[in-house]
């Protein structure tokens, strides 16, 4: 099949539809985006932020990468960081991993996957510092999906302890951080709990004032 025809003949439809069910929502979209999350996931097809939260354009601005990963060197996660927060304002930025992602997985293996060895290299960080928990448990699935929680933790972290991050607390501005896991296999989202909302569990080292 031509899937970029398909793409297309697909989203003609939906424009209609969009357009029958709501006469005024393209026009009230093109006027501004105002949305309240920054969802920061990952980038396989099966992890759409809008599709699996049941939301609308224009209700999550979105950034996604191999295994949702925060490092503070990608000028393209940090720049859109800083949009979200000081132009946009969101109130809430959502880091959500998943169990079996394929990332998490190429990154517990001895093996050169090339260009794409240096991105994983931020995930075997995160794995070594915690070898003996991952190494305890048994079986390949649960050593993964162990590594998937433990990565959304660790991001969540990364992200309190960006300037832009530190700035807007000490601002006063609300903004709070959530680490979510996906589940692919029954489409279901759950809260790792690991929520930051002031500095107060940044790390003195982490702190930029
Ligand atoms: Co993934």
């Amino acid at each position: 099949m031509d899937f970029p025809n398909e793409m297309m003949r697909r989203n003609r439809a939906w424009a209609e539809r969009m357009r029958e069910e709501d006469p005024g929502f393209f026009d009230r979209l093109a006027a501004q985006q105002a949305p309240e999350v920054l969802w920061i996931g990952c980038s396989d097809s099966r992890v759409s932020a809008d599709q699996i939260s049941g939301l609308m354009p224009g209700e999550v601005f979105v950034h996604r990468n191999i295994a949702n990963l925060v490092i503070h060197t990608d000028m393209n996660c940090q720049s859109v960081i800083q949009f979200a927060v000081e132009a946009l304002r969101v109130k809430h930025i959502i880091v959500c991993g998943h169990y079996g992602c394929g990332g998490i997985k190429a990154a517990m293996e001895s093996r050169d996957y090339g260009l794409l060895q240096n991105w994983l290299r931020n995930i075997k960080d995160v794995c070594s510092h915690h070898e003996a928990e991952i190494e305890g448990l048994s079986g390949e699935q649960a050593r993964v999906d162990r590594l998937c929680e433990l990565n959304v933790q660790a991001q969540v972290r990364n992200l309190a302890h960006t300037a832009t991050v530190q700035n807007a607390w000490a601002a006063g501005q609300a903004l709070h951080i959530h680490g979510w896991i996906y589940s692919i296999r029954d489409g279901l989202l759950h809260d790792l709990e690991v929520d930051l909302s002031d500095v107060a569990h940044v790390p003195a080292i982490y702190r930029t004032a």
